[in-house]
């Protein structure tokens, strides 16, 4: 019975999934909420092989790059029209001191990654590359100060160095090491989980902390900080509330730390190759709980803030598995495949229709860690389902959200349910509706028939990502594996919009 469904979308009004069951699809045109281009952020931390192996090659690799950067990478990056980029953590950030990676390469001194596997970071890498790699990305940076192990004057000195345009301490040094004039950075990050790796505060001890810090980091001509306050983990809504309470209106955004593991247990967290339905079934659970935490989180801050002024900034999210079987356990390098395709789809949705509060969100993370968009083996690249993914969403990016109130079909394993339909949809300046639908039902698929009254389009084309096995991944040897194609599975009929959403699929429709 739940096989069939009859979806009738009509403006602000009613829809028809199935003969039993009452649908509700609003598309409100009056609506004047955007979906922000920054919930499809990434974040590059000092782990493992994301930054060193990643975006950043040997000073004489023969893999094709600009100052050391990598230029597939950005190739593949700018196609999807990255928006920001995170850096340099992550538990690093804390640790990081950012003088130690400015200045003549051979002269910078080493520090040991004490959170990432131990390793020696050379800190060849450090503010003038990163810069360059977001100007090469065209993308905004988003940089993460040091509140757990960095002093006040530290932080304020990094503000002034990257922004103040004139004569000062700051910008006499960034002049001498190359740079004249500043790069006006403003998404600006106050610690990170300083309930954990962060310094292990309490939430009051940490608003008090954010209060020193977040005043010295100044505003100068040009660069206005957009501060962003270090926020809960998962469901701690403590934190929430105590930072709304005592930060306010003194901060931009508000973090959100979740990550999905797959087994519910960090020691074990599960394979990113190898899982059975029940697995599967439990990974997408623990997906789904995003939706309750942005909502829950939300609802505390509209106490506080109820004209939504402070956004929810989700810079941590994803897949967490564990590590591929004889790769450092400190390096966080997982493989990623169509379950992984799943979960970004669906949580991108679940960001899109909050979007009224969501305005920023970062994968974790971009190159080699966690549910990364790209793998690297020396000069080869993968793209990875999940990839894919924010290749198909990027449509949705500064479009104007149209909400969606449906009953979705249950994904039924033993006793437990989750809704198998996901679904989010926006206009773009051009007029050009795009709906994305997420199926995570991995056996029976969806049918949809939609009424779309009151909107005029004439023709609908789309796009699917999916693949025979919820296990498939792209390999070097197998690179394209899964990928985009098109689908053929909706169509107008009459005034209705009919769409076969196969079982496991992501699917993106345009109507003109
Ligand atoms: O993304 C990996 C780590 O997860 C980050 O460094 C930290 O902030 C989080 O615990």
């Amino acid at each position: 019975m739940k096989k069939l469904l009859l979806l009738i979308i009509t403006l602000g009004s009613t829809i028809y999934v199935n003969a039993q069951t009452e649908v509700k699809l609003t598309i409100n045109q009056a609506n004047e909420q955007v979906i922000s281009k920054h919930i499809y952020g990434h974040f590059s931390e000092h782990l493992g092989r994301c930054i060193y192996d990643g975006f950043w090659v040997d000073e004489n690799s023969s893999i094709p790059n600009k100052g050391r950067i990598r230029l597939d990478v950005v190739d593949a990056l700018k196609k999807i029209n990255i928006p920001n980029l995170r850096w340099p953590g992550g538990c690093f950030a804390d640790e990081y001191h950012w003088r130690d990676g400015i200045g003549p390469r051979n002269q910078r001194p080493k520090m040991v990654n004490t959170n990432w596997g131990g390793v020696t970071e050379d800190n060849s890498f450090g503010t003038h590359e990163f810069l360059e790699l977001c100007d090469m990305l065209k993308c905004e940076p988003y940089v993460a100060g040091n509140v757990g192990s960095g002093t006040v004057e530290e932080m304020a000195k990094w503000v002034e160095y990257l922004n103040f345009d004139g004569v000062s301490p700051m910008a006499t040094i960034r002049a001498q090491n190359g740079r004249e004039k500043p790069w006006k950075v403003t998404f600006w990050g106050v610690g990170n989980e300083s309930w954990g790796c962060g310094g292990h505060m309490t939430a009051d001890y940490y608003t008090d902390l954010y209060k020193r810090y977040a005043t010295y980091a100044r505003d100068y001509a040009g660069a206005p900080l957009k501060r962003i306050a270090s926020g809960a983990n998962a469901d701690d809504y403590n934190w929430t509330e105590t930072c709304m309470k005592n930060i306010g209106s003194r901060m931009w955004g508000l973090t959100l730390h979740y990550y999905t593991i797959p087994t519910n247990n960090w020691k074990a967290k599960g394979s990113a190759t190898q899982f059975n339905e029940e697995e599967y079934f439990s990974t997408m659970k623990n997906c789904l709980k995003m939706e309750e935490l942005v909502t829950k989180h939300s609802a505390i801050m509209d106490k506080y803030d109820p004209k939504k002024k402070v956004a929810l900034v989700v810079d941590e999210w994803g897949i967490w598995t564990d590590v591929e079987p004889g790769t450092n356990p400190g390096f966080l390098y997982q493989q990623n495949s169509l379950r992984d395709a799943l979960i970004a789809g669906t949580t991108l949705n679940i960001f899109n229709n909050h979007s009224d509060r969501v305005k920023m969100a970062n994968l974790a993370q971009t190159v080699n860690v966690l549910q990364a968009l790209i793998l690297t083996e020396k000069d080869k690249m993968v793209l990875t389902p999940t990839y894919h993914i924010f290749d198909l969403y990027k449509v949705h990016q500064d479009a104007k959200y149209l909400p969606i109130a449906f009953t979705s079909p249950e994904y039924i394993v033993g006793n437990n349910k989750i809704p198998a339909l996901n679904v989010s949809a926006s206009q773009d300046s051009t007029g050009a509706i795009h709906i994305s639908l997420v199926n995570l039902d991995p056996k029976n698929k969806i049918s949809l028939s939609t009424d779309l009254d009151g909107l005029k389009w004439k023709t609908v084309t789309g796009q699917i990502l999916t693949s025979a096995k919820l296990t498939d991944i792209n390999t070097f040897s197998n690179p394209d594996k899964i990928r985009n194609s098109k689908f053929s599975g909706a169509k107008k009929s009459g005034n209705l919009l009919k769409v076969e959403l196969p079982s496991q699929s992501v699917v993106v429709l345009e109507l003109k």
